[in-house]
């Protein structure tokens, strides 16, 4: 069978993060043509043009890794109704120097949790603004907004409700068709390939 390789970014830099915990239960419940690499924000210095002209090796590797993925996951808490500022730092050294967008068509998903009922929603639809610009696809449904619980969630990403267990392992089914639509639209010789059209 194919396999496909996902980059996941978690959002958060805290060592108890929920959302790091949520990433274990993800990779645990996808489906096994997906192989997951982290792709790692907390060692990047802030973004400035002025590296532009000549990235530090954190920010190279950064892109070689977004590109190097058939498939970008991002899973990020929300920080005051917002993205966290780890992870837009993140996506601004990936998306530049301008011409060099390391987003640029490929397949995303956006998923987060949160102690609160909102469970990132506000953060999730900034996103979407974000990777629109960026000419990133994202899957659109199902969305995933999850309230976490303790109780429910190991640290270990066992997850004890068989209901959220089938909605996560849905999520993950789901994503992995996306990303394999996404890469077959983009693949040379389509419809939608400059060479061809
Ligand atoms: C939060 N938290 C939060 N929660 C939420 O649902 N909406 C929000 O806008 C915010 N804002 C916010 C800002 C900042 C600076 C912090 C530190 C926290 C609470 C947040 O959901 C909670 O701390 C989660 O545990 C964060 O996820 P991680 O870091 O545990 O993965």
């Amino acid at each position: 069978m194919a396999s496909f390789t996902i980059g996941y970014l978690v959002g958060s830099l805290s060592s108890t993060s929920i959302n790091r915990t949520l990433s274990t239960a993800l990779i645990k419940l996808a489906p096994e043509e997906l192989d997951f690499t982290e792709i790692p924000i907390g060692n990047l210095p802030l973004y400035s043009p002025d590296y532009d002209a000549d990235f530090p090796p954190a920010g190279r590797e950064l892109k070689a890794a977004i590109e190097a993925s058939d498939g970008i996951l991002f899973v990020s808490p929300e920080y005051n109704r917002s993205i966290p500022g780890a992870l837009k730092n993140a996506i601004d050294w990936g998306s530049r120097p301008w011409g060099a967008n390391s987003f640029a068509r490929k397949p995303t998903g956006i998923i987060g949790a949160s102690p609160g009922g909102i469970g990132t929603a506000v953060m999730q639809s900034s996103m979407r603004s974000v990777l629109s610009f960026l000419d990133a696809p994202q899957l659109n449904s199902p969305e995933a907004y999850i309230q976490f619980n303790a109780d429910v969630f190991t640290p270990e990403g066992a997850v004890t409700n068989e209901g959220t267990r089938a909605f996560l392992a849905h999520y993950m089914e789901e994503y992995s068709a996306f990303v394999q639509r996404v890469l077959a639209a983009n693949a040379p010789g389509h419809i939608g390939d400059p060479d061809v059209t």
